[in-house]
């Protein structure tokens, strides 16, 4: 064989992503690409805010000295401070851009973290469902992840965080809007997490870190606010992209803030430009870096997405689908109507809908759906996710 047998093992469990995707072009091709209903990607449809065309435009016709070449491998000084800055009005702590690294998108950072951070067979916690990505994370470093169950409502699940956390956890990485759910993390359920963190390292004499990925931050809906990690866990480290909130995700740019409070900080935040260099990434795109300094704190398609949100939820909840509704990001996590969510997944595909079993986000028995398509899209597929439900036998008000 001539490739690794952990990457062959990690192709053999997601085979059926393959498959999906070949259905999915199967019935393109049979029906015509606008009658097949693709919800599986979270790849914003919408195009990026105006003000970065024009910074790009700026930027192309009076270039600056030297803007393409290697830079500190931590990101520009000026980036940097813009970030510091937001994060500081955002948080009440006082940040420095020696707290900022800058990467390639949220997936460069969180792995640049589980290279500074991890020990073989060191365990990272995370509450179920979760980002299917952060196994592989977590794993390219010899660490271990650890699901935790949450409750019905995906809130966090204080008794199971209780029993789950060891001397063997590292890291516990939460992700808030969620990415398949669309919840918030509850501000009561971050500090009663927060004191639970705070006895098992006395317990255990150990730090653990708490790493909050936010991509969907700036994606939060009914004017609901997000409660600040960074202000409530000392020992945290914020991590984030471009990708979804201004729908740059073929860009590669975001970056990761340490807490000042974190007593080890300036070796934490040498030993992470050091990860940045010898993952290969070495920096973040430097064009980026120059252009999203200016975007900081920008709301983008806030409105547009939660109007879509409410169309597909309440058809969705009328046609008798169970579901919990989303506070921010771009997804809807139903429960599947069958208890093999892959089953069930394949059965919508010959209606047309594409969809995500929740077995790849470590939580069977639902699936998800990525409504970051248009308003048309999903106006279109209203009838085909009623024959579902009328296959289901949902017993729906319509
Ligand atoms: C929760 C979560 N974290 C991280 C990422 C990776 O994002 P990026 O494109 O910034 O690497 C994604 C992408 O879908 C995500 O949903």
């Amino acid at each position: 064989m001539s490739i690794s047998s952990q990457v062959q093992e990690s192709l053999n469990k997601s085979s059926w992503i393959r498959k999906m995707f070949e259905e999915g072009a199967r019935l393109q091709e049979k029906y015509g690409a606008d009658q097949v209903f693709d919800f599986t990607l979270g790849n914003p449809d919408l195009e990026p805010p105006e003000e970065f065309h024009q910074e790009l435009v700026n930027l192309a016709t009076n270039p600056l000295p030297g803007m393409h070449k290697y830079m500190n491998n931590a990101g520009f000084p000026e980036t940097r401070r813009a970030i510091a800055t937001h994060l500081s009005q955002v948080s009440g702590l006082t940040l420095h851009e020696k707290q900022i690294v800058m990467t390639t998108g949220a997936g460069g950072g969180l792995n640049v973290i589980m290279k500074t951070i991890l020990n073989p067979g060191d365990e990272v916690l995370v509450s179920t469902p979760y980002f299917a990505e952060y196994g592989f994370y977590v794993t390219n470093f010899q660490g271990k992840l650890v699901p935790v169950n949450s409750k019905t409502d995906f809130q966090l699940d204080l008794v199971a965080w209780d029993e789950a956390i060891t001397s063997k956890t590292k890291a516990i990485l939460l992700n808030s809007p969620n990415n398949p759910t669309g919840v918030i993390y509850s501000e009561s359920s971050l500090q009663q997490l927060k004191n639970l963190i705070k006895v098992k390292e006395a317990a255990y004499g150990t730090t653990i870190y708490l790493i909050s990925d936010e991509p969907y931050s700036n994606l939060v809906y009914d004017g609901i606010h997000l409660p600040a990690v960074l202000k409530i866990f000392p020992h945290s480290l914020l991590v984030t992209s471009h990708s979804k909130d201004l729908s740059l995700p073929g860009e590669r740019i975001g970056y990761i803030a340490i807490n000042p409070q974190l007593p080890d900080h300036e070796l934490l935040f040498n030993g992470l430009v050091f990860a940045n260099r010898v993952l290969g990434f070495v920096n973040a795109p430097a064009l980026m870096q120059r252009l999203v300094s200016k975007l900081q704190g920008k709301k983008h398609g806030v409105a547009v997405y939660q109007e879509r949100r409410d169309l597909l939820y309440n058809n969705l909840v009328a046609l008798g689908f169970k579901v919990t509704k989303p506070q921010g990001a771009f997804y809807l996590f139903p429960q599947s109507p069958l208890a093999d969510d892959i089953v069930f997944v394949k059965a919508a595909a010959k209606q047309r809908i594409l969809l995500v079993p929740g077995s790849g986000f470590g939580a069977p028995g639902y699936f998800r759906i990525a409504y970051c398509v248009s308003r048309e899209t999903i106006l279109n597929s209203l009838p085909f996710f009623t024959k579902i439900a009328e296959e289901f036998q949902l017993n729906g008000s319509c």
